[in-house]
Order: C-alpha cells, then structure tokens, then sequence
C-alpha cells in the first residue's frame, strides 16, 4: 500500500469516530467510542467536551497505528455534530463547563420573547435559520447569563461548535470553524463575509469568542506532534449533516439526502443562490471552497433514531433496534396508531420546541408490534412533511440518497419509497459522513482538484422503488395529519 490515507474524525453526537480511507473512496479501517449523554434537567441535553476530545484521539491514535503512522496520512477531515457550544479557556485549553446539546431546549423561552419582539424575520432573512433553541447563538448567551466561569473569563473565552474545539486542541490554539458550520450558529449572514456585528449584538454574543470562519476545504494548520506521533495537516472541516451530502454525492439541485441518524435531516444543494425559505426549511450553507459559497435547503428533524433508542432504553419495548424491521412486518399495518415522535419539540417545517410525544389509537387489539410499527411509520410520515415543503420553495425532489445507522433498516428504507411515491437509494457504505469528510480533506491536500472530481468516491446504492397503493397511502396520511393537528389543539388548549 504506497498511497497515503485521509483520516477522517467523525465527532457526532452519541458517539465519535476515526476512519481510514485510500484516495479511491475505500474504507479501510474504523475505530468508534461512545459518548455520554447528560440530561440534567428535562429538556436539557449536554456533553462533556473533555470526553468528545480525548475519545476523538484515543480512535485517532488507533487509525493512525493501523496507517503505520502519521506518514502514512495525507490528512484529515473533521464531520461534526453541528449547532452544539462548546466553551473553552484560550489559555488552559479546558472546557468551561459543559457542552450544550444541539438537541437541548433550554433556550425556548429566549426564543419566544425575540420571536414576540418582532425579530425573526430579518433574523431569518438574514441567517436562513428560525429561532429556535436548537441554534448555537441562544446557548452561547445562556451560558454567559447562567455560568459564573464562562462569564468570568473575559477575554480568555472561546467559543466554537464541536470540530473547531477539535481542531484548537489538535493545533494547539487555532480557532477556527469553516462556512458551513458557523451558518449554523446564528451568528453570520448567510451572505457575509465573517460574523455578523447586529445578530452579535441581538444575541448578546462576544464577537472576540468566536473562531474565525475558514472554507471547508484547504490547509488549515497541522496537528502538534505528540498527538499523533508527527504533525498530520488539517485540510477538511464539515458539519456532519453537510459531509453527509457532499458524501452522497448530492452536489446538483433536486438530487437530495436524508441521513437517518441520532435525528433525520434533509439536505438539498440549490446552488450558488442564497435561498430563501417560505415554508419554514431552512437556508444553509452546504461548502464553501476558495470563498466561493454553495448553499442548501434543509428540514431538519430532532428525533430519529433516538426514538428507537427510546424505545429500547426508556420504555424497554425492543431488545436491539435491529429488531424492528421483523417487528413491523409482523403485523399487516399499524392497527390504527400512530405516534408523534416530539421528544425533542417538533423541528421542520413546524418549528413548535414545547411540542411533547404522543401515541394515540390505542386498543384492546393493540399489540407491541403495532406501537413499533407507528414509531417506524413517523419517519416517513415526517420525511414527507418534509418533500411537500421543499416542493412549495420551488425544490422539488427527483431522487432521494438515505444514510445513517437507521437507513440500514430495509423496512424503513420502503416505508419512505412508499410514502413519497419516490425512488429511494441507499449507498452500499452508509458511512458517507465521513467519506464526505474525506472528500474535503482530499481536495483540501490537493488530491482532488475539485469536490466533483472526489465525486468518484461516493459508493455503490441499493435502490428501494415504491409500492404502496395510492389509497392506503393516503389513509396513513390522514392519520399523522389528524396527529398533528390534535397535538396542535392540545398545546392552544394548554
Ligand atoms: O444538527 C445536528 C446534527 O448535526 C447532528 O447529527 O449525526 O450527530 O445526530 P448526528
């Protein structure tokens, strides 16, 4: 093996990982750890930044011992877990306190009162994002107000969302976050060049605390030596969710894709435009490569797999995730329930973060299988909320690439066919988080001249074609709509 590798560090939200790939698109090798989760208080997700960055390097360490050592990489790609704050002392190097979740709603009141204050709409227009708790710039300003250390360290503070703390304690203090994951923040115009200096204000977050924003591609500084055993440059940086697509190969309007993970999240490029939602998707930018910006529409939804997880740990309704694709054919259809996955809020396209779980259609005839069946149909059902939106914004689409560790579910994977009345393809690697990361490394180590000419190492697909009749798909329909519309009543009523 002459050619030397691109290790990818893949830092997501349950767990973080490292890979190894050849310059060909093959996977090599992976090294996984779990993360901890802390719910301190309902509502409230949080992570210890100390534990995503030594974990991150104890599977680093792994890949680049099974590479035959740091000479043997080319470079590394970063995928992260987006919109999560991580605060930190620039002159420890030590997390303040702990991170804060993308998924925690502690922010919803703050929200709230900039939404009655009249701000949203500029702050849309301007960000392509709602307010909603799920942003970083909400976190980053409850964090000054309620930690006395992170507002006692005046100019030693530093904030960054996950892969820019990742690259500062590999650099050894360069803080930097790239174009995609710094419009998650809530803090850049989608539009402008660095942060922008009214949201900051609005926000009441410390321009001085933020990273400076970087392309997505190029080379970015080098690892300090003793992590790794020799320096390994940085030349790729990605939200996970924008890594996904760029891995997928979904670089050209109306080819699409859903990764199925920890949440679903829908990412259509649209292009060099910057776009502009009227039926509450999101404005994002997909890369940013030699200034030059591409963006994407996205639906973003809070509860995916951790719905299985869920089930499995919380209400103990399931052994293994994996057994639910024979549970959900184990009966003919869901028997009349249906489940609102809202343990998170509801994110796109209803944005309601007080929005809680709910299952309805219970009977006596009621069985396990059946309440599986409804939570395995609430993919679908929100996917396609999702599809009617992106058509409305004039984004229709034309084929639909799943990932994530949920798409390797068959029974899901025809569910969405079904209800979409779309062909659905799956990569034969579902790890495309990663080989997008990989893909920007290589062309940021000037392997690749370009992301399409990476293009080359997106993996085969299996294809899933629909097969539902049109009535018994509109029934279903019916079924979330009404759903949807109690839940509604119920929180007017509340
Ligand atoms: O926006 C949140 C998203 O980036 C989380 O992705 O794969 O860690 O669940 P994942």
């Amino acid at each position: 093996m002459s050619e030397r590798l691109l290790l990818v560090l893949d830092a997501g939200t349950t767990s973080t990982r490292a890979m190894l790939y050849a310059p060909d698109g093959a996977r090599i090798a992976t090294a996984q750890a779990d993360l901890t989760q802390y719910y301190p208080q309902p509502g409230w997700v949080e992570h210890d930044a100390a534990e995503i960055w030594t974990r991150t390097l104890q599977c680093a360490r792994q890949m680049v011992d099974r590479a035959g050592g740091a000479d043997r990489i080319a470079a590394i790609g970063i995928a992260n877990q987006r919109e999560t704050v991580v605060a930190w002392n620039r002159r420890t190097s030590n997390p303040i306190g702990r991170a804060i979740v993308w998924q925690d709603r502690r922010t919803a009141d703050q929200c709230a009162a900039l939404r009655a204050a009249g701000h949203e709409p500029l702050v849309q227009q301007r960000t392509g994002l709602v307010l909603d708790p799920y942003f970083s710039a909400t976190k980053m300003r409850w964090m000054i107000d309620n930690s006395p250390d992170v507002a006692a360290a005046g100019d030693a503070l530093a904030f960054g969302t996950v892969e820019s703390w990742l690259v500062w304690k590999l650099t050894g203090g360069l803080h930097i976050s790239d174009a995609g994951n710094a419009s998650r923040t809530q803090l850049m115009a989608l539009d402008g060049a660095g942060w922008h200096v009214e949201l900051c204000a609005l926000f009441g977050v410390p321009q001085a605390a933020l990273p400076e924003i970087v392309d997505n591609a190029g080379d970015f500084g080098a690892t300090l030596p003793d992590w790794l055993g020799a320096p390994i440059r940085v030349c790729g940086l990605a939200g996970d969710q924008q890594a996904a697509t760029i891995g997928q190969g979904c670089l050209a309007p109306g080819v699409v894709k859903a990764t199925l993970g920890t949440g679903a999240f829908v990412l259509a490029p649209v292009g060099e435009a910057v776009p502009a939602s009227a039926n509450r998707l999101l404005g994002t930018i997909l890369y940013q490569m030699d200034g030059r910006r591409h963006y994407a529409l996205e639906g973003s939804i809070f509860v995916a797999g951790s719905l299985i997880q869920w089930l499995r740990d919380r209400i103990g309704l399931i052994a293994a995730a994996a057994d639910t694709d024979a549970i959900a054919r184990s009966v003919p259809d869901n028997g009349g329930v249906f489940l609102l996955p809202a343990l998170s809020g509801l994110g796109a396209p209803h944005w309601r973060p007080e929005a809680t779980g709910m299952i309805v259609g219970l009977t006596h005839g009621t069985g396990r299988a059946h309440i599986v069946r409804a939570a395995l149909e609430s993919m679908a059902h929100q996917v396609h909320d999702l599809a009617a939106a992106f058509a409305a914004d004039g984004a229709p689409w034309r084929s639909l690439r799943i990932d994530g560790g949920m798409s390797a579910n068959d029974w899901i994977a025809q569910d969405m066919a079904d209800m979409l009345d779309l062909a659905v393809e799956r990569p034969c690697d579902v790890e495309t988080t990663a080989r997008g990361a990989a893909m920007l490394a290589g062309v940021g180590v000037g392997l690749f001249p370009s992301l399409e000419a990476a293009v080359g190492m997106a993996a085969a697909r299996v294809r899933f074609a629909p097969a539902l009749a049109a009535p018994v798909r509109a029934l279903r329909l019916a079924g979330w709509r009404a759903l949807l519309a109690q839940a509604a009543q119920g929180a007017a009523t509340d």
